[in-house]
């Protein structure tokens, strides 16, 4: 592939301290020097490419920039393995952070970053659950290795409308799970209980109280929501369960005190599914291209263009995505 190879990508450029996104040519020469070249045919949307999008320093710093912390495609480069033609998943570590994302039609990422299309899927499908649905999966792997149990009662999913939370209710419904979902949007109830949750309840269900321990109803949960609803959920879980806490759309601080932990011995459990190895990545990638496959999730996945990108940027800072969105860069 020539050096003056064009393709098409939505750029974010910093002008006058506001973030403005729009699609524009660039060149492949213009990526950075790793070793795999890859020609993506789909991104995912996530969260944090709303943040990226929207100028948030913590996640990108340095602008004109290319978001999409999710790539799928064809290698179409490499000084190794993943070799020419095999078709990859890139997800997390720098991509659309500060290095290029898969919302451009390249992407030129170091080797180790790339995972090998699981056996029966396409980029489309790795791209439905893309990173959140990666999170989702980690989740669930960290509660059932502290040996989480359908037994020790309902597990809770907050912000189950979202990216993460629509996976993780799917693929916890499948292990034999009662699942509680936690959202704030009543038009979802229906969508959430086709998707197996037994009952769906209101934000207000997690709102501040005052009290440090409040009764066990719960026997596990995956928080994807972190600040007040987080603190609410520690204080309700019964002896023994745990928390897989992955995000922070309703805040980044927790307070708490040690009595959920100290008493019932709860274990709250962090969850990162960027900079974690490629291989514990692989694990829950297998998993959910077998056991924890999310067939209603993936025929509710919603396609977009990079001309809609913007919307639906905004829509999740608004709290208001739903479920899972790809992006196909031939729309
Ligand atoms: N640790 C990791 O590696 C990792 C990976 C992926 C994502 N994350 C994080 O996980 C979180 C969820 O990501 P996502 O992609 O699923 O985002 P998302 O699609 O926007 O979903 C978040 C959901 O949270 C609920 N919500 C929004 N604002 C809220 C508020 N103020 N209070 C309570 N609930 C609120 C909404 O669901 P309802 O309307 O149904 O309540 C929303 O749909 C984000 O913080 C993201 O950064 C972390």
């Amino acid at each position: 592939m020539g050096n003056d190879t064009e393709y098409q990508a939505w750029r974010v450029h910093e002008k006058d301290g506001k973030y403005v996104g729009s699609e524009e040519t660039c060149r492949v020469a213009d990526l950075p020097a790793n070793e795999v070249l890859i020609r993506v045919t789909h991104s995912s949307l996530n969260y944090k490419d709303a943040l990226s999008a929207s100028g948030n320093k913590g996640v990108t710093r340095t602008f004109p920039h290319t978001p999409g912390i999710d790539a799928a495609g064809e290698v179409v480069e490499s000084g190794g393995a993943p070799g020419k033609s095999q078709q990859v998943i890139v997800t997390g570590y720098d991509l659309g952070m500060e290095t290029p994302g898969g919302f451009g039609e390249y992407i030129r990422v170091p080797a180790e970053w790339c995972i090998e299309m699981p056996s029966g899927w396409d980029a489309r499908r790795a791209m439905i659950y893309g990173t959140a649905g990666l999170t989702a999966g980690l989740c669930v792997d960290k509660l059932l290795r502290m040996g989480a149990s359908p037994e020790q009662g309902p597990v809770v999913v907050t912000g189950a409308s979202g990216a993460v939370g629509t996976v993780a209710v799917e693929i916890l419904a499948g292990l034999g799970f009662t699942v509680t979902a936690v959202s704030g949007k009543k038009e979802q109830v229906g969508a959430l209980k086709a998707l197996g949750a037994a009952e769906v309840k209101s934000r207000e269900a997690l709102e501040a109280s005052t009290r440090p321990m409040l009764k066990p109803v719960y026997g596990n949960a995956v928080d994807t929501v972190g600040g007040v609803p987080l603190a609410e959920l520690l204080k309700q879980i019964a002896p023994g369960g745990s928390v897989a806490c992955c995000g922070l759309v309703a805040g980044p601080t927790v307070e708490t005190t040690v009595m959920p932990f100290i008493l019932r011995g709860i274990n709250l459990l962090g969850v990162d599914s960027v900079e974690i190895p490629l291989d514990q990545k692989r694990q829950v990638w297998h998993k959910l291209a077998t056991d924890w496959a999310c067939p209603k999730t993936e025929a509710s996945a919603r396609d977009i263009s990079r001309g809609e990108l913007d919307g639906a940027l905004k829509a999740f800072l608004k709290g208001e995505s739903v479920g899972k969105i790809v992006l196909d860069h031939s729309r």
